[in-house]
């Protein structure tokens, strides 16, 4: 049996009944389970593939819930959470007693957001609760930004799909985790280090090692199957026909690539369309997909990590 969509009354019915429902954000598609069930929780970890050591955010309808999972709301930390809430903005917190071991992999903290697309509010609204939701595609794949890409995913696998349409930020959120004056940024995303760094009063550092920081995270991630290269314009202009290209600015007419995909020369526009790109292209059958290097500025952040980790040899 494969993946099937239901309305929003089934979303909700399920996720009480502790069954797992694929659900739109602003930034991905997220594997949603009831946060409170431990049994939901595993079957997260069994849908996906994705190691125990690698822990969960709880996405919650409101600011006013995060008492409920977290300590460490600081006058500078509660700042951040108006700032960005509802929104791509995931953070780091102490965890409260109650929080499942395997929401936190066994550590002592707990990542909380508060989406943004109208349609995850009203399923948190009337779940009632938080819900952990990782990205829904198989763990290490390139995230899913449709209801076409879950389906895709979970094409043997019975399981329900709310379908939003296309996730309008298209890269997943921002996590940053408070540590007194610094905000540390353990993984770039949707919202860029300016951004952060206009509401922060201290200092926003970078941490550019995130298989450290963040735990079971792998080096190779968000990676298409077809072999996948970061390389400049001479490279782009010489491809052959067994490549696909994905550049930023037009190649010259006589480039022989099997397939150019050009994107958006502006980091949000680009994101809006990366993974729909390498999904596509990745479906079509190249020997390679050769994706031109972003500039190397804090507004790429976010996308140098995630073409970083896709063209990570395996
Ligand atoms: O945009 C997003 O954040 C999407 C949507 C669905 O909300 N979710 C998402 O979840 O990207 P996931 O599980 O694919 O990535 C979350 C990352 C993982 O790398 C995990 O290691 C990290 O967050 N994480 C979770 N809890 C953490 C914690 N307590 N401390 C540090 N990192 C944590
Ligand atoms: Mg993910």
């Amino acid at each position: 049996m494969c993946a099937f969509r239901v309305d929003i009354d089934d979303a909700v019915a399920r996720l009480r009944a502790g069954d797992c429902v694929a659900m739109p954000t602003e930034t991905v598609y997220g594997l949603a389970g009831d946060a409170r069930n431990e049994t939901a929780l595993q079957h997260i970890f069994a849908l996906k593939g994705r190691p125990l050591s690698n822990p969960l955010i709880v996405h919650l309808h409101e600011v006013s819930d995060v008492p409920q999972w977290a300590t460490g709301v600081t006058p500078a930390v509660r700042c951040l959470l108006d700032a960005f809430w509802p929104g791509p903005l995931t953070v780091v917190l102490p965890a409260s007693a109650s929080v499942s071991r395997l929401v936190t992999a066994g550590g002592d903290s707990v990542a909380l957001r508060v989406p943004a697309h109208p349609l995850a509010r009203e399923l948190l609204a009337r779940f009632g609760g938080g819900l952990c939701a990782p990205s829904a595609n198989r763990s290490g794949y390139v995230s899913p930004v449709s209801a076409e890409h879950v389906l895709a995913d979970y094409e043997q696998t019975p399981l329900a799909v709310l379908d939003g349409g296309v996730c309008p930020r298209g890269i997943e959120s921002t996590i940053v985790r408070p540590r007194g004056e610094v905000l540390e940024v353990l993984r770039p995303g949707a919202i860029a280090v300016p951004e952060l760094q206009r509401v922060w009063a201290g200092t926003v550092a970078y941490i550019a090692r995130p298989e450290i920081a963040v735990p079971g995270s792998a080096p190779r991630h968000y990676a298409p199957r077809t072999p996948t290269q970061l390389v400049g314009r001479d490279a782009l202009s010489s491809a052959g026909s067994d490549a696909a290209v994905v550049a930023i600015e037009p190649l010259p007419a006589d480039c022989k690539a099997g397939k150019i995909v050009l994107l958006p020369a502006q980091p949000d526009a680009y994101a809006e369309r990366l993974y729909t790109t390498l999904r596509t292209l990745d479906s079509e059958g190249f020997a390679r997909i050769l994706v031109e290097r972003v500039p190397d500025n804090e507004h790429w952040l976010a996308l140098t990590n995630r073409l970083g980790r896709a063209a990570c040899p395996e």
